[in-house]
């Protein structure tokens, strides 16, 4: 296989030339229930499955960022039969992750806004990378015996001490023109991540050097991210309109050599 190559096929002819077990984590979002036309591509969810637990290594991680559309009144429910045929072909359901959107698109009628979608989290076995994002927590109390006063009693200088914990599984962004992406190019495919979003997920699942497989690559965002973070990566794509937007995208970033703060 090329490293870093937007195969412009059916993502199962490419996954149909790699072998078991090459790559260490995946990051992508499915075409779901047609809530976009991707110019007319349909795809197999169920072959699609087993081939990315076949491809996956010991370890690797899926994050499949999924949500349902609304049809005859009802949501779908894809997303969690998808989870659910993730478990029964070998997969763990690691995680339900939430990918929350701080600006949706209003919403009329008598529903929420819909301000998230899900980001399952699938193992094979137990994930063999976690550098989990964390935010300080401020501890304040008494701290460092100092001496013993002269009446006897304990003199305790109070310090103010500062440590890290994990972050919760509802991940936040904004997005939308400009916010998502500072590449105008990407706005040209209907549906794509926010960078901030395929960064945390790939510093929290990989380390430098591991292989990264997008399916779906749409507009390059995983391609883009893993660059940056120099990190291998494939994609796969079967509109050639969309693979030409992502060259184009990639060009600004990857054939300059330019690694980029996110
Ligand atoms: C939700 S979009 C992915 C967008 C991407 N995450 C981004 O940031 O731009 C899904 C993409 O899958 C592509 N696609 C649909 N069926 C496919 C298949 N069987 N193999 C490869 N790509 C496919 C569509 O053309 C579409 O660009």
């Amino acid at each position: 296989m090329e490293m870093g190559k937007i195969y412009n096929e059916n993502c199962l002819i490419t996954m149909g030339n790699m072998p078991n077990e090459l790559v260490d984590f995946v990051i992508t979002s499915p075409p779901y229930d047609d809530i976009r036309n991707y110019n007319g591509y349909q795809f197999e969810f169920e072959e699609i499955a087993k081939e990315l637990f076949r491809v996956l290594k010991f370890g690797g991680v899926v994050i499949w960022v999924v949500a349902d559309s609304t049809i005859d009144g009802s949501e779908t429910g894809t997303s969690f039969k998808q989870a659910l045929f993730f478990k029964e072909i070998g997969f763990r359901l690691h995680d339900t992750m939430i990918y929350y959107k701080m600006n949706p698109m209003p919403q009329t009628g008598n529903r929420y806004h819909q301000h998230f979608e899900y980001m399952f989290a699938l193992s094979k076995g137990s994930p063999k990378t976690f550098n989990p994002i964390t935010e300080p927590t401020k501890y304040k109390g008494l701290a460092n015996m100092k001496n013993r006063g002269q009446n006897g009693s304990l003199d305790y200088e109070k310090v103010e001490r500062t440590q890290e914990k994990k972050i919760g599984n509802v991940f936040f962004y904004s997005i939308g023109g400009g916010i998502s992406t500072k590449d105008k190019i990407a706005y040209s495919h209907p549906a794509i991540f926010p960078e901030k979003l395929v960064a945390d997920q790939i510093t929290t699942w990989t380390n430098e050097n591991d292989l990264i497989y997008d399916p779906f690559m749409g507009s390059g965002t995983t391609a883009k991210m893993a660059h940056i973070l120099k990190r291998r990566w494939i994609g796969s794509e079967i509109s050639t309109e969309y693979v030409n937007i992502a060259e184009e995208r990639l060009k600004l970033h990857v054939d300059n050599n330019l690694f980029i703060n996110v």
